[in-house]
């Protein structure tokens, strides 16, 4: 991992300003500047991630698409408390990442704009649509000043993966309230986006209509037992959803539904998809996406949101590879990994 070094609390701490949150570590600021971690092809789930900039990676409750060649993550860019925007970054290897662009800004001008400075963007996620030629950006929108009691999706469009992208609406799809989300392409291209509704106690899931840019009415309830964060993998023809609980910023237990039809019948797993040290609590972490290695046959990372409440913005990220034990996905905890796990597991004979 070239770029996306791993520092310290302390170090952050220098960085922003706001030592009192963290616990004094080993330093690896010197003089103002980050010192440069040499080895930069792992991933180390809950350590500072920073940029080729040096800066702090600002990407929470992401997704990422790869295209021609390149993966890019898009994710909320926070401040201590608010949303800024949507941030996207691209990265060949998946260890050194490149701020690229504010895919999506708040509107500065417009106080009566959905997206007026203020409002809440969440969660984005983007798919590329192979009939219009276009990049469709859907978030959790809440506006401004309205707290969480708006419950929108909401929809952005562009001709350039890394933006900028243009604001196009946003609504309660089929008239449901619609919070934490995901969006998930299938193999034939048809596209779907999985929602939490009716104050999260009913996940659902929506087709997208062919151009992406909004919903059909098929439309239904996937379950209903208070589940948010979603997150979504196809594995041996099986869909794989991993959803948290609703507690807020805190921490609590994942679960796993698989179905063989999107729309149902959905079944919970009695196994903790998560395993290791606070498993329990999705190792302090809530879902936010699964990322297929691209290329690579039954490879799939899971990403996790580390939140800090107390500092948005400081929010850490966790991604881990996931094994299959007698076909169940587990993500299991490690303190650093690199891409080349997935080979040495399947060699140790480890899948399956
Ligand atoms: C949990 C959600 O998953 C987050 O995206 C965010 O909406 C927080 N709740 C807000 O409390």
């Amino acid at each position: 991992m070239k770029n996306v070094f791993a520092i310290t609390g302390l170090s952050l701490a220098l960085l922003t300003g706001c030592g009192q949150h963290f616990v004094a570590q080993q330093s690896t600021v010197e003089e103002g500047t980050v010192k440069k971690n040499t080895d930069s092809s792992k991933i180390s789930p809950g350590k500072i991630w920073l940029d080729d900039n040096g800066e702090v990676i600002n990407a929470h409750g992401g997704g990422v698409i790869f295209q021609q060649g390149k993966y890019y993550w898009f994710g909320e860019k926070r401040g201590r408390f608010a949303s800024e925007g949507v941030n996207v970054y691209s990265s060949s290897d998946l260890y050194n990442w490149k701020l690229e662009a504010m895919a999506l800004s708040q509107d500065k001008n417009d106080t009566l704009s959905d997206i007026a400075r203020g409002c809440v963007m969440e969660r984005p996620k983007v798919l590329y649509n192979e009939k219009t030629k276009k990049f469709v950006l859907w978030f959790h929108l809440e506006l401004r000043g309205k707290g969480y009691s708006a419950a929108r999706a909401a929809v952005a469009v562009s001709d350039n993966v890394t933006g900028p992208y243009k604001y196009i609406s946003s609504f309660r799809p089929n008239g449901n309230m619609s919070r934490d989300m995901t969006l998930y392409k299938d193999d034939n291209g048809d596209a779907y986006i999985i929602y939490s509704s009716r104050e999260n106690y009913d996940l659902r899931i929506a087709k997208l209509t062919d151009d992406f840019l909004s919903v059909t009415t098929a439309d239904t309830m996937l379950f209903s037992n208070h589940r948010e964060a979603p997150a979504i993998f196809k594995y041996n023809n099986i869909y794989h959803l991993i959803t948290s609980g609703c507690t807020g910023w805190k921490s609590n237990k994942a679960t796993l539904h698989t179905a063989t039809n999107l729309f149902g019948p959905w079944t919970e797993s009695k196994i903790n998809p998560m395993s290791g040290p606070q498993a329990d609590i999705t190792f302090d972490g809530q879902s936010t996406f699964v990322l297929p290695v691209a290329g690579k046959k039954d490879q799939f990372i899971f990403l996790a949101d580390k939140w800090n409440p107390g500092n948005l913005k400081d929010s850490r990220y966790l991604w881990l590879p996931i094994q299959f034990k007698n076909e169940t996905p587990v993500v299991e905890w490690m303190d650093e990994w690199r891409l080349g796990w997935f080979e040495n597991n399947l060699k140790k004979g480890n899948n399956n």
